[in-house]
């Protein structure tokens, strides 16, 4: 016995000491790649700091610190680099560019063995989907998608008009940050969409940084050794609905109808592909009461300073900040540096929405007039740059922008030309956790009545 358990020793030691100097050797090859440029000490040696910085909620913030320090191009992990600079990343993005999605776009799943159009890698496969999805998603198939919004819209001011007025001898403070469109006549988070949704987006983001950790838990081969996925990540009531909004259009006796599924289906898209898609509008269910004469969008958008207050916004506070890395398999010289193949290349749109070159010195400071009275060209850069928020260029656009900016345009001129709104505690105007798009919570405004209301004409003035 003791002579096995001393010959065993010196092997399970070599055994060990073989695993330590192949992690080293590992790790000194991965910090080598990079070790040309300037960034976070840690970052180049272990994905941990950026993994971390995902985790806390803040990694917007952090991307653009470390941009200030170090300049346009810096690693943020052994293959990671993040850019700030906007024409580089508009050419990296364009149509004929040798750039692809990276891995971490897998991580986009919902159901962890089906592909969407955020997550697949393929171009073929993707550009296939999105042929099928624009119709619907740009509104060219839906009947009264103005309208259908015009309605979301009226539903936010009826509830603030019923339920929310604070006047002089009535208090009734509201958490703007927590009101579902869909939902607003229940005025409760109905099936749990915003809830689901706010747990499940942090847990997605921080595993599209763990390449191994994705796979064992989207390899349908170990499906068997792991809880449901998707309940694991809490999706599974948000995916039984999709299932059963998608079923009725499909089938022997198929209910045929003009909105975006029913494009999507018209289209040629799979019963299983639209069940993907079909998780974000799940919500449509419910529709509120109108007002009489909602703004258009086309007279929206003939408001310049309403044009510069939404651009500013978007500017400002940029809503999708998930760092959206393309890879090549190819090394490419990207701001004059070589960046090895197989690199995951990010954006940083904290810093590219603040560069000063093209905003102006005062590029930290939220001030609609920068957008009033410029030369066109000077318009047209500030422009095509804000818009990046969109992921511009055919490839990779959002297939939603013409939707959300019909919102923007709409709901700001319908509230804002009935109410006034007060933020309860300036010193602490939210809560908000960054995991690529923000979780606010606790926003409590206080909603007054504005006499006299602006009617639309006022509003160009
Ligand atoms: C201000 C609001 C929005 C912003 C900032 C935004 C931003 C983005 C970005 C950056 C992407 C590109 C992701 C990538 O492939 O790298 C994207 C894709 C997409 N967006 Fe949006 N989005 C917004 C609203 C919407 C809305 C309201 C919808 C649905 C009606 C939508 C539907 C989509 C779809 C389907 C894609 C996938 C496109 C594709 O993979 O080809 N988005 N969005």
């Amino acid at each position: 016995m003791l002579y096995t358990a001393s010959a065993a020793g010196p092997a399970a030691l070599l055994g060990l000491a073989l695993v330590v100097l192949s992690v080293v050797i590992l790790r000194v090859k991965g910090f080598a790649r990079l070790k040309h440029i300037p960034g976070p000490l840690w970052a180049g040696w272990t994905d941990l700091w950026l993994i971390r910085a995902q985790i806390c909620g803040r990694l917007n913030f952090i991307l653009h610190d470390v941009n200030r320090q170090y300049g346009k191009l810096f690693p943020i992990g052994p293959k990671w680099v993040v850019c700030g600079d906007g024409a580089e990343l508009r050419r990296m993005w364009g149509v004929r560019s040798a750039w692809q999605r990276a891995y971490w776009y897998r991580g986009l799943r919902v159901d962890p063995y089906k592909d969407n159009a955020f997550s697949t890698l393929d171009d073929q496969v993707h550009e296939k989907l999105r042929a099928k999805l624009a119709p619907g998603y740009g509104g060219k198939d839906v009947d009264n998608l103005h309208q259908l919004i015009d309605e979301q819209v009226a539903g936010l001011v009826s509830l603030l008009e019923t339920t929310y007025l604070s006047t002089e001898i009535d208090f009734r403070p509201v958490d703007l940050a927590c009101k579902a469109f869909g939902y607003l006549a229940a005025d409760v988070d109905l099936f749990g969409y915003i809830e689901t949704t706010e747990r499940t987006v942090p847990v997605l983001l921080a595993t599209a940084l763990m390449p191994w950790f994705l796979r064992i838990l989207q390899s349908p081969r170990l499906k068997w050794l792991l809880p449901n996925a998707q309940d694991m990540v809490g999706i599974g009531t948000v995916m039984g609905r999709a299932k059963a909004a998608v079923a009725e259009r499909y089938g022997d006796k198929p209910v045929v109808k003009r909105d975006m599924l029913g494009s999507f289906v018209a289209h040629g898209l799979s019963r299983e592909d639209a069940e993907g898609e079909t998780v974000a509008e799940i919500d449509a269910g419910i529709r509120e009461g109108r007002v009489s004469s909602p703004i258009t969008d086309a007279e929206a958008r003939q408001l310049p300073y309403l044009q510069a207050v939404i651009r500013e916004g978007l500017r400002v506070w940029p809503p999708a900040t998930a760092v959206l890395p393309k890879v090549s398999d190819k090394d490419q010289v990207v701001c004059g540096v070589r960046v090895p193949a197989g690199t995951n290349f990010a954006w940083s749109p904290w810093s590219i929405m603040r560069n000063k070159e093209t905003f102006g010195d005062d590029a930290d400071l939220f001030r609609p007039e920068r957008w009033l009275g410029i030369p066109p060209a000077k318009y047209r850069l500030m422009d095509q740059t804000v818009m990046m928020e969109f992921a511009p260029g055919s490839r990779w656009e959002c297939l939603g922008k013409t939707v959300a900016q019909m919102e923007l345009n709409k709901t700001f001129v319908e509230l804002l030309r009935r109410f006034d709104f007060t933020l309860l505690d300036p010193t602490s105007p939210w809560k908000s956790y960054n995991a690529a798009v923000f979780i606010q919570s606790d926003m409590n405004v206080v909603v007054t009545r504005r006499e006299p209301s602006l009617v639309p004409a006022q509003l160009k003035e």
